[in-house]
């Protein structure tokens, strides 16, 4: 009996399976709308059997894109097109989801294939980059940003907001915010971006202000019954991981308490310096951690590339869900493959009958 192949309620939501698929940028998008690269490939990823298929980071406002690829969520008209993906992975039988995001000092960046680096301040497809404080990231990702003020702070709560309306009528039934990485959120929350002397900083209460306000704001418009979750880099391993961990429980509880349904765990990525222990399925006890003391359902990604270490997460209790993301990109039928190698009867259970019928006939 698999345990990956069980289904997962969340509020009003069931997902078949607890594969997900996390978001996973394109750099598609031309002025944040999507166009057909998009629905192929979200419409095949969700035909490949997953439970729940996230978007990709949807910018709420045009500078909170990484880079001019991003698909955004400012507009009626990219809504349109957001939609009929949404419709299109329920069509597949997958939960739609989507993940709605502000870039912040690492914004306006070339696509990782073509450098992964700010576009320099003279090209005409570069913007102005805001931040908590005017420190740059660093490395390849060296513009200094625009310290923000209050009002800046008030004005992307809100673009939060309407985005998240604007998921909620495109039909997305699960929405996820994106406060990692060391985007816009995660620079708040982290010393390393934070420097800020106002209400907005210093102390820990002061740091997850930006963050609970966010909340409260999308909270207030996205439905009572539908999952409500955020993916947060509980960790940053630059040396003071026991602190932030301890920090980041912190304010995963205050999520919860004030309306979070469920944490997705990931990594800070706020400085370059860091020294991230690659393994794989290296998450795994910290994200077992947030679960059991903070006392939410969690997600996590990074390396559970094989169906037996996402078997095994989900099976002791780890994860709730388990995101399955660069082996959706090599095979769109993970699940399947996963099926069958855990040894579900009728793997094929998992796939539209075009393709289920005969992979079910002739198994060899
Ligand atoms: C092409 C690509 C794009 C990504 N874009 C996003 C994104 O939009 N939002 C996000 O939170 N993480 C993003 N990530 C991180 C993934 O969600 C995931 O955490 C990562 O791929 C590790 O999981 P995996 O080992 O299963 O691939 C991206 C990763 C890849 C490979």
């Amino acid at each position: 009996m698999s345990e990956l192949f069980t289904r997962f309620k969340l509020k009003s939501v069931e997902l078949r399976n607890r594969i997900a698929v996390p978001p996973m940028c394109q750099y598609m998008a031309t002025d944040g709308l999507s166009n057909d690269w998009h629905l192929a490939h979200y419409t095949s990823i969700a035909r490949g059997g997953a439970g729940l298929v996230i978007v990709e980071a949807t910018a709420v406002s045009p500078e909170g894109r990484i880079s001019p690829g991003c698909l955004g969520l400012w507009s009626d008209e990219q809504a349109e097109g957001l939609a009929q993906i949404a419709s299109a992975i329920k069509k597949a039988g997958a939960v739609p989801g989507i993940q709605i995001a502000h870039a912040g000092r690492k914004a306006s960046a070339n696509r990782p294939w073509e450098g992964d680096d700010h576009i320099p301040a003279n090209d005409p497809r570069s913007w102005e980059t805001i931040s908590p404080s005017p420190v740059a990231f660093g490395g390849d990702l060296d513009k200094t940003p625009r310290e923000m003020s209050i009002v800046d702070i008030k004005r992307v709560c809100a673009d939060f907001a309407a985005a998240a309306k604007r998921a909620r009528d495109a039909g997305f039934k699960w929405l996820e915010l994106h406060f990692a990485h060391g985007y816009l959120a995660q620079s708040f929350f982290s010393t390393h971006a934070n420097k800020r002397t106002d209400e907005y900083g210093g102390s820990l209460e002061n740091r997850s202000r930006f963050l609970l306000e966010t909340l409260a704001a999308v909270r207030s418009v996205w439905p009572e019954n539908l999952p409500l979750t955020a993916r947060f880099g509980v960790i940053e391993y630059d040396g003071r991981d026991e602190e932030t961990l301890a920090e980041s429980i912190e304010v995963t509880k205050q999520l919860r308490k004030n309306g979070l349904d469920m944490l997705s765990v990931s990594v800070g990525f706020s400085t370059p310096d860091a020294n991230i222990p690659w393994a794989p399925a290296f998450l795994a006890p910290i994200a077992e951690k947030v679960r059991n003391e903070a006392d939410l359902p969690v997600s996590s990604a990074w390396g559970f590339s094989t169906p037996q270490l996402a078997e095994h997460a989900i099976a002791n209790k780890q994860l709730d869900l388990v995101m399955i993301g660069r082996p959706h990109l090599a095979n769109p039928h993970w699940p399947y493959f996963a099926a069958k190698e855990l040894g579900v009867d009728k793997p094929s259970w998992v796939l539209p009958a075009p393709y289920a019928h005969w992979l079910e006939r002739y198994r060899t």
